[in-house]
């Protein structure tokens, strides 16, 4: 075992604020904080109380300061465009005071919120930036969500500014997003000021004015702005993610705890020194894009890529390994789904030897549990250590992995290793009490969190407490269950609540039962995530129509998926949907989703002794077989 993650995790439990007073004295600050930990009102706590800072600052001027300005800060790498463009230190700065001038001339003040609806371009991230370096609180929200989502994120939000561009390029297809958006003000109660639109050359969008701007006319009027000092405590962020019903979850990010906590993660879980060149290939509207596209990166001085293209088709499988190798990228952050595509179309690595990955010392994955094969195959086709590791949008950096800059543990396939310094993790059972070694639990996290994780929901203090706290008193609930080995190693197994992970992307089972309901022809359903090679898990429908429908069963459930993608979008991958007689239940009446889902993946069950009727389960098993399931 590393002595150095030893040291390091003890010190955190056993001494936090020393250990994160070390981490924050490596920032700037406008004002030093009072108290590290105030823990004056559990179960709620709150870091760096007191203390000033501006995380644009921290994350772009202080590098220019200290003399790095030259150095390149963000690598611009679109194979669906064909542009490769770098921005320095210094020119991003420049770019970012600017487009916060413009944005302050546009209405935007600290506290005031800005959704960004944008696709992968430099402008996003210079978007996120510029609102941190006024105070303002940013709002990201993922280009594959629907309208309606959008406007459920408007509505909680109530941004002044939308900031968005006429389209995103997804492969092949052309995005358009101006159209998603109208459509999305247009659902929604709450109405932005203005909205900036950035056009690209793919497409113009339709301004209307005079709420629609068009983003380089304002940039032209545009003075450039110094950062505002903020509260440590004041909200960078809010991002929305997947609750357990259709109502996204606000979580909320703070200025302090989140850069200190940033900021030491690149040099301790990711071994990454100033000047490297990082590369998180996800997308900014996740908390991946939001913590190590754009972030942990700049904070710790690294370089980092924004990739506008995919694993595979942009134009090949060896996509990936041009841009390491172009690029001379050291650590590689994705999602195991990533991974399996280029599996796919590559499986003996022909393109991985086209390429000198000299530079590539690591691979980390994360988003959803890596499958060993994938592990291995990765760790074989690229000769470096491939490190799983586990985290949520709600902590907004890893809980458990292998710190890379502590010494590298053994990796044993299928764990993310140990908790992170400054994680008390703990496997509870149903009564709150800690489960023996090798026993499944619910993973819980010892209040208080670290720094860096969310301190609420937007204006939903109770929601937070209600989600996450409740259940456990002194104890954060992840929602993940799983256990811990002899050797203190995690094993995430699954989720306790209706969440899925479809290619990475999380999304709850039920908003889409909300949407099925919703059907006119539907009397019930379930919707359970069922095993898919490629994007791990995939949503699977079950619907049971009210009597006296005579329509065709095809037509129905052509209108379900339709319903779905314009719903909550074409992220949530809803292609199947079987009608069926009756569904499974217990006698009390619930639906035995865990059943219908191991029937169709074909892994082994017993029938419930509770069941209603054991009968219907042959008639699922049935439907399912017409549909080919379980997969071979
Ligand atoms: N804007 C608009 N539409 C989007 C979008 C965006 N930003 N992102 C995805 N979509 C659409 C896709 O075009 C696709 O639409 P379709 O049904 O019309 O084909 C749908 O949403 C599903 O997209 P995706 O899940 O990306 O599936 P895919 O089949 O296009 O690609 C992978 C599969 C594995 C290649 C892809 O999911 C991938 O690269 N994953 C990487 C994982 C990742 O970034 N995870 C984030 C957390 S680390
Ligand atoms: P998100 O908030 O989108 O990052 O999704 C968080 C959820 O994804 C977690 O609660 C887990 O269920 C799952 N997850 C993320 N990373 C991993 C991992 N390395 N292993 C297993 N599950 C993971």
């Amino acid at each position: 075992m590393s002595n150095r993650y030893e040291y390091a995790y003890r010190r955190s439990l056993d001494q936090a604020e020393e250990f994160w007073a070390e981490a924050a004295e490596l920032l700037h600050w406008n004002r030093r904080w009072d108290r590290v930990l105030d823990d004056s009102r559990p179960p709620f706590f709150r870091w760096f109380c007191g203390g000033q800072l501006n995380t644009c600052y921290n994350a772009l001027d202080r590098h220019v300061e200290e003399g790095r300005g030259g150095q390149t800060a963000l690598i611009y790498d679109s194979p669906v465009t064909g542009i490769v463009q770098t921005f320095s230190y210094l020119q991003l700065r420049d770019e970012v005071a600017f487009l916060a001038g413009g944005l302050r001339a546009s209405g935007v003040e600290r506290g005031d919120r800005v959704i960004i609806y944008m696709p992968m371009i430099p402008q996003a991230v210079m978007a996120m930036l510029a609102c941190a370096r006024l105070g303002a609180i940013h709002s990201v929200v993922f280009g594959g969500f629907a309208p309606r989502e959008l406007a459920t994120r408007i509505n909680d939000a109530q941004p002044k500014l939308i900031l968005s561009a006429s389209c995103g390029i997804e492969g092949k297809k052309v995005v358009e997003y101006k159209p998603l958006l109208d459509e999305a003000i247009e659902q929604a109660r709450h109405q932005p000021q203005h909205c900036i639109i950035m056009q690209r050359p793919q497409c113009q969008a339709r301004l209307q004015t005079p709420r629609d701007l068009d983003w380089a006319t304002m940039l032209q009027a545009a003075q450039p702005v110094d950062s505002v000092a903020v509260q440590a405590t004041d909200p960078l962020y809010i991002l929305y993610t997947s609750g357990t019903t259709g109502i996204p979850k606000g979580v909320v990010r703070d200025h302090g705890g989140h850069a200190v906590a940033l900021n030491w993660s690149m040099r301790q879980i990711y071994d990454m020194l100033p000047g490297e060149v990082y590369w998180a290939a996800s997308d900014i509207g996740w908390v991946v894009g939001h913590s190590y596209i754009v972030y942990a990166p700049l904070l710790a001085g690294c370089t980092t890529l924004l990739y506008e293209g995919k694993p595979v088709g942009t134009p090949d499988p060896g996509a990936f390994w041009r841009v390491i190798a172009q690029h001379q990228v050291k650590t590689l952050f994705t999602a195991p789904t990533a991974f399996r595509a280029i599996k796919r179309e590559d499986p003996q690595g022909e393109y991985i030897r086209k390429y000198n990955l000299h530079s590539l010392k690591y691979l980390f994955l994360a988003g959803e549990r890596c499958d060993p094969d994938t592990l291995l195959w990765a760790g074989k086709m690229l000769k470096v250590p491939v490190i799983d590791h586990w985290w949520q949008t709600e902590t907004g950096w890893a809980i458990a992995a292998n710190c890379a800059g502590l010494g590298l543990l053994p990796i044993k396939p299928g764990s993310p290793t140990r908790a992170v310094p400054g994680y008390n993790v703990q496997v509870l059972d149903d009564t709150g009490r800690e489960k023996t070694r090798g026993q499944i639990g619910e993973i819980t996290i010892k209040l208080p969190l670290p720094p860096g994780c969310l301190p609420t929901l937007w204006n939903n203090e109770q929601g937070y407490y209600d989600s996450y706290l409740a259940e456990y008193p002194g104890y954060y609930r992840t929602s993940d269950a799983g256990y811990q080995d002899e050797d203190g190693y995690l094993y995430i197994m699954s989720r306790v609540d209706d969440i899925i992970n479809v290619a990475g992307h999380r999304l709850s089972t039920g908003g889409m039962e909300e949407v099925l309901s919703a059907h006119k022809d539907v009397a019930e359903c379930a919707v359970v995530g069922v095993a898919d090679q490629l994007k791990g898990k995939i949503p699977f429908g079950f619907v049971v129509l009210k009597t006296g429908v005579t329509r065709a069963a095809e037509d129905i459930c052509r209108e379900l998926v339709q319903a779905v993608r314009e719903k909550i979008g074409p992220v949530a991958a809803f292609k199947n949907v079987l009608v069926v007689q009756r569904l499974p239940k217990t006698r009390s009446g619930k639906i035995l989703r865990g059943t219908i889902k191991k029937i169709a993946d074909g892994t082994e069950y017993r029938t419930p002794a509770t069941i209603d009727d054991p009968v219907i389960l042959d008639e699922i098993s049935s439907a399912l077989a017409t549909e080919g399931y379980p997969k071979k």
